[in-house]
This record gives C-alpha cells, sequence and structure tokens, in this order.
C-alpha cells in the first residue's frame, strides 16, 4: 500500500521573465506552447541526493513510520550525483539505515519504471517497506543557448512509501499499486538525449530533443499505456477519481485529457508552477495533490509517464490506507 508522499523544490525559484535575461526567449511563447510559468533551479551546493532526502523524510513523516523500517530504496534519476556509486546509496547514508539500495534510469518516466521494479521485489516477498524516489537536477544538463529545451525543465525531488501488509484480509486487495506496465524502444533513442556521456565524451553534456516528434509520440503512448494499465487492473477511466500525468508540457497533458476522454478537472496539472522536472515530476504532483486536499485516502488515481529512450508506462494505483477510512 501507498502509505506516505512527500516532495520538496529548492528555493530557487525563476520565473520565465526572469529566465529571459538569459535565454533569447518570453513569457507569452513559453506560456502558450507549454504552459509553464516557473521552475526551480537547485543551488551550487545542493545536488541530487540533498533533494530526495528532503522528499523521503516527508514521505516517512506523511506515513508515520520510522525510517529504520525501510528496508529497499529504489530511486529514478538521471543525474545522479556522481556517475558511481548510485546516489540511492547516499540517500541510505544520510537517513542512516540499512537498505538495499540503487538507481534506476528512464528519464521521465523513472518514476513510472521504479514503482514497477519495487513492487515486483516486494511481490517476490524480500521486501516489506520501500521508499520509491523521484529526483532529478535537470537544470545541470541545460544549454542555456539552446532556447528550445532550457525553458522547459526544472529541479525537484518526490518519494513514496510503499509498505507490504502481510494477513490482512482479501478485501483490501484493491489498495496500493493495481498494475503497472512499462515499455521502451530504443529507435527511438535519438528523438530525446544527452549531446554526451561517461563512454562517449566523458562529459555529461546536454539535452537536445526533436521536440514535435516527442510531442506525437508522448501523446499516443501515454494514452495507450494508461489504457493497458486500466485494463490490467479491470477499471475503466470512468472509476478514476484522478489522473496524474508527467508533468512535462500542458498541451501534452490536455490533448492526453482529450484522447482518453477524462474530464480536465480530474486530471491533476502543476507543470506550471515546476516545469518539467523528470523522474520527480509525477510524486511532486502528487503530493501537491494531497496538500491541497484534491486527492484523498482511498481515490483510484492512473499515473503515465514517457521520456528519453524513448521509455513510458503507466500505473493504476488506489492511495493510502484502508485502516484510516
Ligand atoms: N522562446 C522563443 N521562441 C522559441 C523558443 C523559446 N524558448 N524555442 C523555440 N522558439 C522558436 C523557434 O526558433 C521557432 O522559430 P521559427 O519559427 O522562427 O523557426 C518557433 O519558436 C517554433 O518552434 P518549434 O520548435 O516549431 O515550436 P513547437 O510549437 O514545436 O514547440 C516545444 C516546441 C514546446 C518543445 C514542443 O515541441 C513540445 O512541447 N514538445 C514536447 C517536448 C517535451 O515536452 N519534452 C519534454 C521531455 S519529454 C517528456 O517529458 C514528454
Amino acid at each position: 500500500m501507498i502509505t506516505g508522499v512527500g516532495s520538496y523544490l529548492p528555493k530557487n525559484k525563476f520565473s520565465n521573465e526572469s529566465l529571459s535575461n538569459f535565454v533569447d526567449t518570453s513569457d507569452e511563447w513559453i506560456s502558450k506552447r507549454s504552459g509553464i510559468k516557473n521552475r526551480h533551479f537547485v543551488e551550487d551546493n545542493e545536488n541530487t541526493s540533498d533533494m530526495a532526502f528532503f522528499a523521503a523524510n516527508k514521505a516517512l513523516e506523511n506515513a508515520q513510520i520510522s525510517k529504520n523500517d525501510i528496508d529497499l530504496i529504489v530511486l529514478a534519476t538521471t543525474t545522479p550525483d556522481n556517475t558511481f556509486p548510485s546516489t540511492a546509496t547516499l540517500v541510505q547514508k544520510k537517513l542512516e539505515i540499512n537498505a538495499v539500495s540503487f538507481d534506476i534510469q528512464a528519464v521521465c518516466a523513472g518514476f513510472i519504471f521504479a514503482l514497477s521494479v519495487a513492487k515486483s521485489m516486494m511481490i517476490e516477498g524480500m521486501y516489506k517497506n520501500c521508499l520509491v524516489i523521484g529526483a532529478d537536477a535537470m537544470s545541470k544538463l541545460l544549454d542555456w543557448k539552446d532556447r528550445s529545451t532550457s525553458v522547459l525543465f526544472g529541479d525537484g525531488a518526490g518519494a513514496i512509501i510503499l509498505q507490504k501488509f502481510e494477513n490482512i484480509e482479501s478485501k483490501y486487495d484493491d489498495w496500493g499499486i493495481l498494475s503497472n506496465i512499462i515499455h521502451s524502444d530504443g529507435q527511438f533513442y535519438n528523438l530525446l538525449k544527452t549531446t554526451g556521456g561517461v563512454s562517449t565524451s566523458q562529459k555529461v553534456g546536454f539535452i537536445e530533443m526533436e521536440g514535435k516528434e516527442v510531442f506525437k509520440h508522448a501523446i499516443d503512448k501515454l494514452s495507450t499505456s494508461l489504457d493497458e494499465a486500466l485494463k490490467n487492473s479491470n477499471k475503466n477511466i470512468d472509476e478514476l477519481d484522478w489522473l496524474v500525468p508527467h508533468q512535462a508540457n500542458q498541451r501534452i497533458i490536455l490533448a492526453v485529457a482529450d484522447k482518453m476522454k477524462i474530464d480536465v478537472s480530474k486530471v491533476i496539472s502543476t507543470v506550471k508552477d515546476h516545469g518539467n522536472t523528470s523522474a520527480a515530476s509525477i510524486p511532486l504532483a502528487l503530493d501537491n495533490a494531497i496538500a491541497s486536499n484534491k486527492i484523498l485516502n482511498g481515490n483510484l488515481i492512473g499515473l503515465h509517464a514517457i521520456g528519453g529512450g524513448l521509455s513510458w508506462g503507466a500505473s493504476i494505483i488506489r492511495i493510502g490506507t484502508p485502516k484510516i477510512l
């Protein structure tokens, strides 16, 4: 079951206007093309592990469990503190706990992939309390001379606590992650990537993207994966209380809502406030919607995301725990 959610945004906030002081752009262009108004960037001494640590602590607090109960940390990121070891092990160190910890990398789809991996490991039976984190400092991959990408991204982190309760009644089967579907297709590798990497240039590189192509794939693949996840959980779109999409672009969010025939009032959108935070975007939006009393304990929620790879996927979750209903 999903017993706690937490998130973190760096203090440094940049509006479209402030960005236009060093990028050849305007509030009008960014707002119209993406719906983004603000994004947050880490400070020089603030790293992905710091954001992940803050989000993890909030999730632990909200789940009301001790950090010592966590036995697994799965952290999705594209912007690790170091090339190795994993950022997850650094979060584990900062939390001062013992837990199997590792990173996974599926760019903007990272959180859905992390959920899938964590769920499988918990079903296998070895782990009971898992911290699933999405954290990215995308500002470190931005080329300020490329206005078509640098205006779209932001930094942040989000986390959830997954707990396995044994010997509970079967009527509680309909809680937690009901289904999870993930896909990847490397034939689209070049549509969204960095200009370098450890084994090619020994530099992390900058983001480059074929925006129009990514836009089309996003609408198609976000819709089909949500459909698949709904079928796998024997639910239909009308049963969803909320859809929490990857927060990349308001136009993509609206186009998918239209295609899936889900009322936009049921779609959580926070992209305006933090831009595309990659692996952090879904748990950030989830936490935001819980804090503003939109998402309530027991709500049925669809999640879906797409990113470089291309990698994409969707989950159907029932959030919270039956005991406090
Ligand atoms: N400010 C001002 N003008 C700009 C900017 C900017 N920041 N960026 C591009 N332009 C100009 C271009 O130079 C071009 O000018 P021209 O007509 O004189 O040549 C004009 O705006 C139109 O550019 P396009 O690239 O055609 O703009 P488009 O309508 O395709 O919008 C965008 C670009 C927003 C990137 C769009 O393609 C998109 O949303 N793609 C989806 C990508 C996305 O969200 N990716 C996130 C990561 S993947 C994921 O998470 C889904």
